[in-house]
């Protein structure tokens, strides 16, 4: 998505340890007029699918998939991280790893809101390792439920996240894939 690519380009900051910073308009300020175009690609995209539940996780993949579900006429459901002791039958959870914070957390979602009928596109920000998309197809299919696809906004495609996910046989579309970055000179390379 080129204004996404050239909106990277100008607000985006490569910091040390292959972090990209894009808290300007992304994940701490939200540009909602680009929220907005986002949301419409994504619809583009799946529109073939007949999606009725967009499915994300806590915190910073709210917003886009709050917005991309105008363009879908669905609701949203973000997928909580729990303390396990507040873990009871009532709920489906699974374990998410995260490689950049050095932790295991568990993520859950009540069982109210995920049924066998529901055909849904899993939304999130950042795509790195792909633990938490993991996790959120995992819980899907626990409830018997469709992942129809998958919409990130940021990829970072030299962390083995795509490959693991488009490797489970599920549709994952990412509106810019960084295959390259550097904080010394600032450059940003993306994939065509
Ligand atoms: P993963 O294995 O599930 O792919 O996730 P990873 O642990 O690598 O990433 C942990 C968190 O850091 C995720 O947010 C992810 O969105 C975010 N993240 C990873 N790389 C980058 C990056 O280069 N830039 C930015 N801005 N974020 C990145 P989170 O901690 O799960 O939650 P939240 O921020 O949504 O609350
Ligand atoms: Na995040
Ligand atoms: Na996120």
């Amino acid at each position: 998505m080129k204004l996404l690519q050239e909106r990277i380009l100008k607000d985006g900051n490569v910091k040390s340890g292959n972090v990209l910073k894009v808290d300007s308009f992304l994940n701490h300020q939200m540009d909602i007029e680009l929220f907005n175009e986002i949301g419409k690609e994504f619809k583009r995209i799946f529109a073939d699918y007949n999606i009725n539940k967009i499915l994300t996780i806590e915190a910073s993949g709210i917003g886009i998939a709050c917005i991309t579900a105008q363009y879908f006429n669905s609701p949203v459901v973000f997928a909580k991280k729990a303390q396990s002791i507040n873990i009871d039958g009532a709920v489906y959870s699974t374990k998410i790893e995260s490689f950049t914070h050095k932790k295991t957390y568990d993520v859950i979602v009540s069982k109210k809101f995920l049924n066998p009928e529901d055909r849904v596109l899993i939304i999130d920000d950042f795509l790195a390792n792909g633990c938490a998309l993991a996790g959120l197809i995992e819980l899907v299919r626990s409830a018997g439920a469709t992942v129809e696809g998958i919409g990130i906004v940021v990829e970072k495609g030299f962390q083995n996240g795509g490959e693991l996910i488009r490797s489970m046989g599920v549709r994952l579309e990412s509106l810019a894939i960084v295959d390259a970055m550097n904080a010394d000179d600032g450059s940003i390379t993306f994939r065509n």
